[in-house]
Parts: C-alpha cells; sequence; structure tokens
C-alpha cells in the first residue's frame, strides 16, 4: 500500500535534499482549499502550493481552459509558430496593470526567469550594469536571481560567486527598522536614503533598475509605510532609474488588489508576475513600458517554453474567475478575518510580537521575548508541525523563518477558513504552555 512513509522513503532515496520539503506527506487530490494525501487524510491548506493557488486547487474553469488547450495543440514554441492565446493574455495583462501608457508583455517560465528577463531589459534599455535590491529580498534561486536575493541559508550558501553589479539597500522593515527609527517620526528616511546609497555604494548614472517587492513574500510579509514606494520611485524617476515591481507573491489579487502596487498608487516601469498567474501551471510574465520592452534586439529575449499555451489558457481562465467570482472582495474579508484573529492571538499569546498585513497577505511574527525581539525561529518549527498534525497546511517566512503567513485560496469557505485559525490558536495556545523548543 501507498503510505506516505514508503512514498518519503522512495523520494529520500531517488532525489536529493536539496529540493526541500515541508511537510512529509504526498498529495492524492486538491480541490478548493483541500488537501487530501495519499492516505485520506484532509488537510486545510494556508499555503496555495506557496501563493500559487489563490483561484483554488483544480477550480472548474481553469481545468476546462487547460482540457480545451490540450486537445488542440500544446507546443510549437511561440518563436516558432505563434498562438493566439500568448498574444491575447499578453494585450489583457497590458491593460490591467498600473499605469496608464503603453505597454507590451513577454512570458517565461518561473518568477526566477521573470526576474532575470526584467533585469535583461532593463540593462539592454539603461546601458548601465547596476541593480539596487534590497535586505530581506527574495527573488528566486537562478544564479541572478540568487544573488538579488538577500537571505544567505540556504538560498545563497555554498552557491557563489555572484552575479556582481548587486547593491542591497535595508527594506522598510517597521517592526525591525535598520536605521533604529519608528514609523512616522522617521518620515521615512528609510526611503529618502537612496540618494545617500548613491553616494556611499553605487553612483546613480551606474543603476540600471531598483527591484523591490511591494509586501516582502519569504522576507516575512513585510507591508511599507504608504508613502515608501512613492519616494523611491521619484529618486528612481530623477535619476533614470528603471522601478521593477516583483509582484511574483503579491500579484494575483493576493493583497485585495490585482497587484499590490495599486496600494501604493506607484506605476511601475516594469511589473514582474508569475507563481498564480495561471492557476499552478507554470508561467510568469513580464510587462513594461512599450519602449523599454522593446529596446532588446530581436532574438535576445524568449526560451523555449515561454509563454506555453496552455499556461497562457489558464491564465486567461485564473483572470475570467477573479471577475466572476469577485475574488478582490473574497479577499479584503479574508484579510479581515485572518488580521483580527492574528491580533486576537497577539493579545493572549506572548510569543506573537507583530502582525501586519495587506489584502489577505497578513504576516504573524513570533519572537521569543517582546523586548529583545529574539526570533521564535524553533517554536515557528513546531507550530507548523503541530498544525499539520491537526490538519492545516501552513509554511513559514521570513529571513529568521519565524513568521506565519496566509496564503490560503481565496475561495476557501468561511467554514475551512475559522476552522484553520481556531488549529493555529489550539496550536500556539499548546506550545506557549509548554514553551519546550
Ligand atoms: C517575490 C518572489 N519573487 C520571485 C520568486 C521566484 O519564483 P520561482 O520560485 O517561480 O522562481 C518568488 C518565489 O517565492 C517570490 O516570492
Amino acid at each position: 500500500m501507498r503510505t506516505n512513509e514508503s512514498l518519503l522513503a522512495e523520494r529520500n532515496k531517488h532525489i536529493p535534499q536539496g529540493p526541500f520539503n515541508t511537510h512529509p506527506i504526498f498529495v492524492e487530490r486538491a480541490k478548493g482549499a483541500i488537501i487530501t494525501d495519499v492516505e485520506g487524510n484532509e488537510y486545510i491548506d494556508f499555503t496555495g502550493g506557496i501563493g500559487v493557488i489563490n483561484v483554488g486547487h483544480c477550480s472548474e474553469e481553469v481545468t476546462e481552459a487547460i482540457k480545451n488547450q490540450i486537445e488542440k495543440y500544446i507546443h510549437t514554441a511561440f518563436h516558432v509558430v505563434m498562438y493566439e492565446p500568448y498574444v491575447e493574455l499578453a494585450k489583457r495583462l497590458n491593460a490591467i496593470t498600473p499605469g496608464h501608457f503603453p505597454k507590451k508583455t513577454m512570458f517565461v517560465n518561473s518568477g526566477a526567469e521573470g526576474i532575470e528577463n526584467g533585469v535583461k531589459v532593463a540593462r539592454h534599455a539603461t546601458a548601465r550594469p547596476a541593480i539596487i535590491a534590497f535586505e530581506d529580498a527574495f527573488h528566486g534561486r537562478t544564479l541572478l536571481a540568487m544573488s538579488l536575493t538577500s537571505k544567505m541559508k540556504p538560498y545563497k550558501f555554498g552557491f557563489g560567486p555572484y552575479a556582481p553589479e548587486i547593491y542591497r539597500m535595508p527594506f522598510a522593515y517597521c517592526y525591525r527598522c535598520a536605521f533604529g527609527l519608528e514609523y512616522p517620526s522617521c518620515e521615512i528616511y528609510c526611503a529618502y536614503y537612496l540618494k545617500d546609497f548613491f553616494n556611499t555604494h553605487i553612483a546613480a548614472e551606474q543603476v540600471a533598475a531598483l527591484i523591490v517587492e511591494p509586501v516582502l513574500g519569504e522576507g516575512g510579509f513585510v507591508v511599507p509605510p504608504k508613502e515608501y514606494f512613492k519616494v523611491l520611485y521619484k529618486i528612481c524617476q530623477e535619476n533614470g532609474i528603471i522601478f521593477i515591481a516583483d509582484e511574483v507573491q503579491t500579484g494575483f489579487g493576493r493583497t485585495a488588489k490585482m497587484f499590490a502596487m495599486e496600494h501604493y498608487e506607484v506605476d511601475p516601469d516594469i511589473i514582474v508576475m508569475a507563481k498564480s498567474i495561471a492557476g499552478g501551471l507554470p508561467l510568469s510574465a513580464i510587462t513594461g513600458r512599450g519602449e523599454l520592452m522593446d529596446h532588446p534586439q530581436v532574438g535576445g529575449l524568449g526560451g523555449t517554453f515561454g509563454g506555453n499555451p496552455v499556461a497562457c489558457r489558464a491564465a486567461l481562465a485564473v483572470l475570467k474567475m477573479f471577475e466572476k467570482e469577485n475574488l478582490l472582495s473574497k479577499a479584503e474579508k479574508i484579510g479581515k478575518m485572518v488580521l483580527e484573529r492574528f491580533n486576537r492571538f497577539k493579545e493572549n499569546y506572548p510569543i506573537v510580537g507583530d502582525v501586519r498585513g495587506l489584502g489577505a497577505m497578513i504576516g504573524m511574527e513570533l519572537v521569543v521575548d517582546r523586548k529583545t525581539k529574539e526570533p521564535a525561529t524553533a517554536f515557528t518549527r513546531r507550530l507548523v508541525q503541530v498544525c499539520r498534525e491537526k490538519g492545516l497546511l501552513m509554511i513559514s517566512a521570513g529571513t529568521h523563518s519565524n513568521i506565519i503567513r496566509s496564503l490560503m485560496p481565496l475561495v476557501i469557505s468561511e467554514k475551512h477558513l475559522e476552522k484553520g485559525l481556531s488549529i493555529i490558536e489550539e496550536g500556539l495556545s499548546e506550545l506557549e504552555k509548554k514553551r519546550d523548543f
């Protein structure tokens, strides 16, 4: 009989340890916000396959679109024989991404590949080498994306040398302000610091792009103050620097707007999307100002699988679902419920140091001591494990892996959402009593 344990033994025998696994279970099927493992155990999914399943597992719209497309053709390579789904999706994304200026879109396969291409475009268009990225940022695992990523272990350790010409600024992480300041009396010093950065780290004339997540994803669901991006964007504009928004995790409705940058009223020059864009199929999009996107020469951008027609059809179905099922207002509702419960946890459990969020992207930072803010890494690991044993799947985030994040499908029922939150509370309560981590 197939059990989680027997499959895990096979996995360990045939697959290296590098590709990590959070939960020692194997899926049999998944629907909506529920995952059933090979032993028939059901779990409420607060992970959405790391932010990929905003429209829910195996939604009818997406599976229908996939089935219809695979019966016609699966792959021709857009570079060899073109197809309509690629063009149709590009047109839709050009229309719905922030910014009322002419845009163009191209597709590749993963978040990391999207980031790589965003940087390629920016470097080509500016003929400048340098990129400014942020502390606690995560942009992927390919060489350039990994070099842009901040966290050393496990993402970068032992994989050097890294790509050159990357310069790193502190992010607006108010709970752990790098400058020891407090919002709002800080007057967003961390954003204006970019001007100083040009003197101390890299001259503005050498910077092609600044790349930033609107809300840190892997870095711990850190939400910057409202004015932050406007300041950064203005400084970029004054210096001919391209502003790239990495909306890989924030995008496609997670923050109750289609793109998180809409909350900040900033129109990025380039936006990179992936994860939830295609309901579970691998796809990423780079959308940018037309003149930038058209800068690289013919043949300078692309890839064999980029913009696979099945994935593009799935993405068009995802867009339809957002409209039909009003998923943005669902995200808002989910966010309110999660935020309220997490804030109550903060009142009742000293381990909860900070609660923050935007839309349905809510994070709860766990600390051993509220004064020292020592990250409660071991407690967080135990909490994730205990919750799984009680039927809830979660993943942590943060440079110290001490943040619980909410990435549940936006189609989750109120009943399952409530149940999942109650499981977290039970876990917190049990572990707080013991504190044996
Ligand atoms: C903000 C952000 N950028 C880029 C990536 C990389 O995406 P992928 O894993 O599809 O390469 C991720 C993945 O977690 C992400 O959260």
